[in-house]
């Protein structure tokens, strides 16, 4: 065991100081198991963790999704991971939701070139209609966010509860076999470092292409958690999801869309 009590020495067949130093990060725990990883971290972030602190579970027994809702955790079957972003601002980073958003579509496609993910606003990532990970941005203090990734990697069809076997995926499931936990974090971390560090305020045009290539609910009709209905319009420089609602486009910065089609929910995933 190294330092905090129940963290890992090793992970993944290596030491776990060799994984953060492969990955330029300053620190990492890795656990068996944990309440949830943005908890454990949030708590690090308290007494003053650094930049790119990584924490990681092979299990979560209350893994937490986006809306209150549960992510289901299971040992063996996803990467199950939080890192800490900090900035100068007083407030939380808004973009850094969409941008991590952005460097696991980035990380997937690096992992799995036939892989052709999506981002369905603000951050989850979608294959092919179903669900294969989500994001959960949490502020942790001023100017820190703990960033909490899920991304399904081993399931099968038959892993997942009966509420979410219509709507999730995973890698296995999407034909990108024996991906490892440790090149998927690696990949991921990469990534999100190049994007975030330091979080810009606004989408620079490149970036906000790449997002709108990604971006799932383009022109499709959509219903935010308000109750109001339009057709989504792309997403803005400062993250905002535009949607058009009788003639006019609005720019929603929170809570979450459901695409409906005929006036029936398609893109909602029970559970996560
Ligand atoms: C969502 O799509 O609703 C967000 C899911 C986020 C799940 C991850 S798993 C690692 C981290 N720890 C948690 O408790 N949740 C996030």
């Amino acid at each position: 065991m190294s330092g905090a009590p129940g963290a890992l020495d090793r992970w993944e067949g290596r030491p776990v100081e060799e994984w953060a130093r492969r990955w330029g990060v300053p620190h990492m725990e890795a656990y068996d198991e944990l309440p949830s990883t943005n908890d454990h971290l949030r708590v690090l972030a308290e007494s003053g963790a650094a930049h790119f602190t990584v924490v990681t579970a092979d299990s979560q027994t209350a893994g937490k999704g986006r809306g209150g809702k549960c992510w289901e955790s299971p040992s063996g079957m996803g990467l199950w991971m939080s890192f800490l972003v900090r900035s100068d601002s007083e407030v939380p980073p808004p973009l850094v939701p969409i941008l991590v958003g952005l460097a696991a579509t980035r990380a997937l496609e690096r992992l799995c070139p036939s892989l052709r993910p999506g981002i369905k606003w603000p951050n989850d990532i979608e294959v092919e209609g179903r669900k294969l990970g989500g994001i959960l941005c949490e502020g942790a203090g001023p100017g820190a966010v703990v960033v909490g990734v899920g991304l399904n990697l081993r399931q099968g069809i038959e892993d997942f509860d009966p509420g979410l076997k219509e709507r999730a995926a995973s890698m296995e499931m999407a034909g990108c076999r024996d991906v490892s936990r440790s090149r998927v974090a690696g990949e991921l971390l990469s990534a999100a470092h190049s994007l975030v560090n330091p979080p810009p305020a606004l989408l620079d045009e490149p970036m906000r292409q790449e997002v709108m290539d990604h971006d799932i609910l383009n022109g499709r009709t959509v219903r935010t958690d308000v109750g109001v209905t339009g057709i989504a319009m792309g997403i803005a420089a400062d993250g905002a999801l535009l949607v058009e609602v009788d003639g006019r486009v609005e720019e929603i910065r929170a809570g979450g869309v459901t695409a409906v089609e005929s006036g029936v929910e398609v893109n909602r995933v029970a559970g996560t």
